[in-house]
C-alpha cells in the first residue's frame, strides 16, 4: 500500500478552528476507509501564533510546511491583532507560507451549485451552471515587489510605496498552469491585466501570447483589461472558462467571482508550486473566505469551503479525483436536502450549525460509500 500522506493542518484564527474541526472528521472518514491514509500534524498560524510565539508563523512551523505533502489552512486575522506592527500582522504568516513555499499558482474555482442559485445576489439565469476557474499569480506583483515601505519626505509629507513587478518566467509559469487547466475544461483562457496603463501589463500580455503561440495553440486565448473583467464578471460571468491574472487583480476578481456563487463560505482554493526533484509539488489548500471574527466560536460558520479545499487537495496533490468527486457529490446532496448554514440559508431550508453541516456531510458520505 502507498505510504501515508503527510499533512500539516493550520486552523488559524476566528472561525478557522471550528471549520477545521469538521474537515478533520472527514479526513478521519477517509483514513478509516484506508484508501488513503494521512499522518496529520496541527500547528499555529496568524494571530494564534502571535499569541503563542510573538510571530505570525514560527520558523519551526515554516520548516514543517516545507516538508509535508500538503498544507491545509483555515483562516487568519482578527480585530485583536489589527493594531500590531505591519510586519507581524497575522496576514504576514500566510504571505510567508506562500512566498517561501513558492506557491505561485492560486486556483480559485467559482462554481454555482444548483441548490444555491437563489443565494446569489445576481439573477438565477446569470449564475446557474456557472463554473469558472480563476488562476491568480500568488508570489509576485505588488504584494512582494521592492521597493516598498512608507518614507518621510524632506517636506514633512509621508510617501507610501509599493512596486508592481513581473518577470518573463513568473508570467510564463502561471500562464502554463492556466493553459493546462483549460485543456481539462472548456479549453478557453482569458488573460487579464491593465496593459493600457501599466508596463507590467504590457509584458504580461506579450508573454502570455508568446507562450500560447509556442505551446498552447489549441487553447482559445483572449485578453481583457481588469476593470472590464470585473464588470463582465457581474454582467455575464458564464462567458469565462479560465481567467489568469496577477496577484492583486486576482485577489479582487476572485472575491467578486466568489460572491456570484452565493457565498464566500462555499469557495475553496489551491495554491501550487513547481514540482521538485523528488516529484513532489508543494501545495497549500485554504478557503477563500477570511476568519469572520464576528461569528467565531458560535458554531455558525460554513465549513464547506474548507472541506472543498480538502477535496482539491485530494485531486491536485494526491491524484485522487474519485475521492474528491465523492466529497463534492456529498456536498451537493446535503445542499439538495435543504441543509444550510446561516450564510446560505433560504426560505424553506433547514438551518444547521457548523457541526450540523459536518454531521450531514459525513452521513452523505456514508450513504454514497454504502
Ligand atoms: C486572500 C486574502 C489575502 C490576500 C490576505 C488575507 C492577505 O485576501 O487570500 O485573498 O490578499 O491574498
Ligand atoms: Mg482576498
Amino acid at each position: 500500500m502507498a505510504s501515508n500522506k503527510k499533512l500539516l493542518v493550520l486552523p488559524g484564527d476566528g472561525i478557522g478552528p471550528e471549520v477545521m474541526r469538521e474537515v478533520r472528521r472527514v479526513v478521519d472518514w477517509f483514513d478509516k476507509r484506508q484508501a488513503v491514509r494521512f499522518d496529520l500534524e496541527e500547528d499555529l498560524v496568524g494571530g494564534a501564533a502571535i499569541d503563542a510565539h510573538g510571530v505570525p508563523l514560527a520558523d519551526a512551523t515554516m520548516e514543517k510546511a516545507m516538508n509535508v505533502d500538503a498544507v491545509l489552512l483555515g483562516a487568519v486575522g482578527g480585530p485583536q491583532w489589527d493594531n500590531l506592527d505591519f510586519n507581524i500582522k497575522p496576514e504576514r504568516g500566510l504571505l510567508r507560507l506562500r512566498k517561501e513555499m513558492e506557491l505561485f499558482a492560486n486556483l480559485r474555482p467559482a462554481l454555482c451549485f444548483d441548490a444555491l442559485v437563489d443565494a446569489s445576489t445576481l439573477k438565477p439565469e446569470i449564475v446557474s451552471g456557472l463554473d469558472i476557474m480563476i488562476v491568480r499569480e500568488l508570489t509576485g506583483g505588488v504584494y512582494f515587489g521592492e521597493p516598498r515601505g512608507i518614507e518621510e519626505l524632506p517636506s514633512g509629507e509621508r510617501r507610501g510605496i509599493n512596486t508592481q513587478v513581473y518577470t518573463t518566467s513568473e508570467i510564463k509559469r502561471v500562464a502554463a498552469v492556466a493553459f493546462d487547466l483549460a485543456r481539462k475544461r472548456d479549453n478557453r483562457v482569458c488573460s487579464v491585466e491593465k496593459a493600457n496603463v501599466m508596463e507590467s501589463g504590457v509584458l504580461w500580455r506579450d508573454e502570455v501570447t508568446k507562450l500560447h503561440d509556442a505551446e498552447f495553440k489549441d487553447v482559445e486565448l483572449s485578453h481583457m483589461y481588469a476593470d472590464n473583467c470585473s464588470m463582465q464578471l457581474v454582467r455575464a460571468p458564464k462567458q469565462f472558462d479560465v481567467i489568469v491574472t496577477d496577484n492583486l487583480f486576482g485577489d479582487m476578481l476572485s472575491d467578486t467571482a466568489a460572491m456570484l456563487t452565493g457565498s464566500l463560505g462555499m469557495l475553496p482554493s489551491a495554491s501550487l508550486g513547481d514540482i521538485d526533484e523528488t516529484g513532489r509539488r508543494k501545495a497549500m489548500y485554504e478557503p477563500v473566505h477570511g476568519s469572520a471574527p464576528d461569528i467565531a466560536g458560535e458554531d455558525k460558520a460554513n465549513p464547506l469551503a474548507t472541506l472543498l479545499s480538502f477535496a482539491m487537495m485530494l485531486r491536485y496533490s494526491f491524484d485522487l479525483g474519485e475521492d474528491a468527486d465523492l466529497i463534492e457529490t456529498a456536498v451537493k446532496n446535503v445542499l439538495n436536502e435543504g441543509k444550510r448554514t446561516g450564510d446560505i440559508v433560504a426560505p424553506g431550508a433547514t438551518m444547521v450549525s457548523t457541526t450540523g453541516m459536518g454531521d450531514a456531510v459525513l452521513s452523505a458520505l456514508d450513504h454514497l460509500a454504502a
